[in-house]
């Protein structure tokens, strides 16, 4: 289907980022019919979307009238049946769960017209399972935003097992449209691009903290004062919500085991304590006052080159898996979390050579997976492939 034909679109599940997905569409002169389960929940959605709505109008990034407008675009449904009836386009927002992802995918799929394709913002979890929930697994792919969609730049883009080329272009074009930055992850793995190699990043910090090698404050001051990160890993954690931190952990554990070896001693009780960050107050930090203060004395009680490590080394076996392209990794870090360079043209800069014997000094020192060098580093560093330096790393120069 061309996205010519996407008029409405239907956002299910109006929380945390659903509201914002549902506004960006309407912004964007897309109808839109938002569902969630109850009345409750879709009013405070709409509050939150008049709230950020005001503050795009405050910096005059949208004029008053266009507010107005957009609001009026936004149509709110707690009955799947009105709700998908003459949708062209839906995307699914609802918690991290497969069983209920699943549910919602197959009632989509009996109640929109044959023609819409169906996605889902998912974090972590298998697009092509919940293709397999409908009858149209070609028109299913992964159109994952990044918080807060408003604001936040990135979408990847995941193919499914059988998501078909139209499908995949059409999800991509229509990114573009809505004024963001695709990136294509060519294969249904789990963590996609970014929150694999984020997710790595937290477990080496995790475990970091949890060896008592540095203070929660101490860790994040370096990722943020030394590292020029734009929030520390805990900070950064809070923000996203532990919750989904745990459950993203646990899903990548599953898929690549001792790799991303998850530190439950330190995450389980937060969650248990149904401590989730920001949005319950508290989390790795207290948020009752606003933001926690990081002081700045603190960098360099962490070795900010271990983040970087860690995840050069997982971009390492997202190119050796054929997951994605070094430019799309890049972007999707900058993009997707802010970082000050794609890990990418950072190992290149640095020496992919130099990264190797840092990963190696760590593995030998902790003997865990996480730091066992990638077989693609061995191999580029062979053929003399170690960055700039030479005209050929990641890149060629
Ligand atoms: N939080 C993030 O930073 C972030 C970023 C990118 C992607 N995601 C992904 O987006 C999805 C949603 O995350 P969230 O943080 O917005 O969660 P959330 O809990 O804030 O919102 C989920 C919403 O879905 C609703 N819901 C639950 N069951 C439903 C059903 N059967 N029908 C309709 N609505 C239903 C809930 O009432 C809730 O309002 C997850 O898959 C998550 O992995 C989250």
């Amino acid at each position: 289907m061309g996205i010519d034909s996407i008029k409405k679109v239907a956002v299910v599940g109006a929380g945390l980022v659903g509201h914002g997905i549902a506004q960006v569409f309407a912004m964007n002169g897309y109808d839109v019919n938002l569902l969630d389960l109850n009345d409750e929940i879709l009013k405070e959605a709409l509050h939150k979307i008049q709230w950020s709505l005001n503050k795009f109008v405050e910096k005059r990034r949208i004029r008053e009238e266009d507010a107005i407008t957009t609001l009026s675009k936004i149509k709110t449904f707690t009955r799947y049946e009105k709700a998908m009836n003459d949708i062209d386009f839906a995307i699914e927002v609802v918690p991290e769960n497969m069983d209920i992802k699943k549910k919602i995918f197959s009632k989509i799929d009996k109640l929109s017209p044959a023609h819409a394709i169906i996605t889902s913002n998912t974090s972590a979890l298998s697009i092509s399972a919940m293709g397999m929930a409908t009858n149209r697994p070609e028109q299913v792919a992964g159109m994952h935003w990044f918080h807060p969609p408003q604001l936040m730049r990135l979408i990847e883009v995941i193919n499914g097992d059988d998501t078909n080329k139209e499908t995949t272009d059409a999800v991509f074009d229509l990114s573009k449209r809505l004024g963001k930055t695709p990136i294509l992850c060519k294969k249904d793995v789990r963590g996609f691009i970014v929150n694999r190699i984020l997710g790595i990043v937290f477990n080496e910090a995790f475990w970091a903290y949890q060896r008592g090698e540095t203070s929660k404050e101490g860790l994040d001051a370096s990722t943020k004062y030394t590292g020029n990160f734009p929030m520390g890993w805990f900070e950064l954690c809070d923000y996203i919500g532990v919750d989904l931190i745990y459950d993203v952990g646990t899903i990548l554990h599953e898929a690549y085991g001792s790799r991303f070896q998850p530190c439950e001693e330190l995450i389980e009780p937060l969650v248990r304590a149904k401590k989730y960050g920001q949005k319950t107050g508290s989390g790795f930090y207290d948020w009752s006052k606003g933001r926690p203060n990081i002081p700045s004395n603190l960098a360099g009680e962490y070795d900010v080159e271990r983040s970087w490590a860690i995840a050069i080394n997982e971009t390492a076996w997202l190119i050796l898996d054929d997951v994605a392209e070094p430019e799309s990794i890049d972007i999707g870090m900058e993009l997707g979390t802010g970082w000050p360079l794609g890990p990418c043209k950072y190992a290149d800069r640095k020496g992919l050579d130099w990264e190797y014997n840092k990963l190696e000094g760590l593995y030998n020192k902790y003997r865990m997976e996480m730091y066992n060098p990638c077989p693609l580093l061995s191999e580029y560093i062979e053929k003399g492939w170690t960055g700039k330096k030479t005209k050929k790393g990641f890149y060629k120069y």
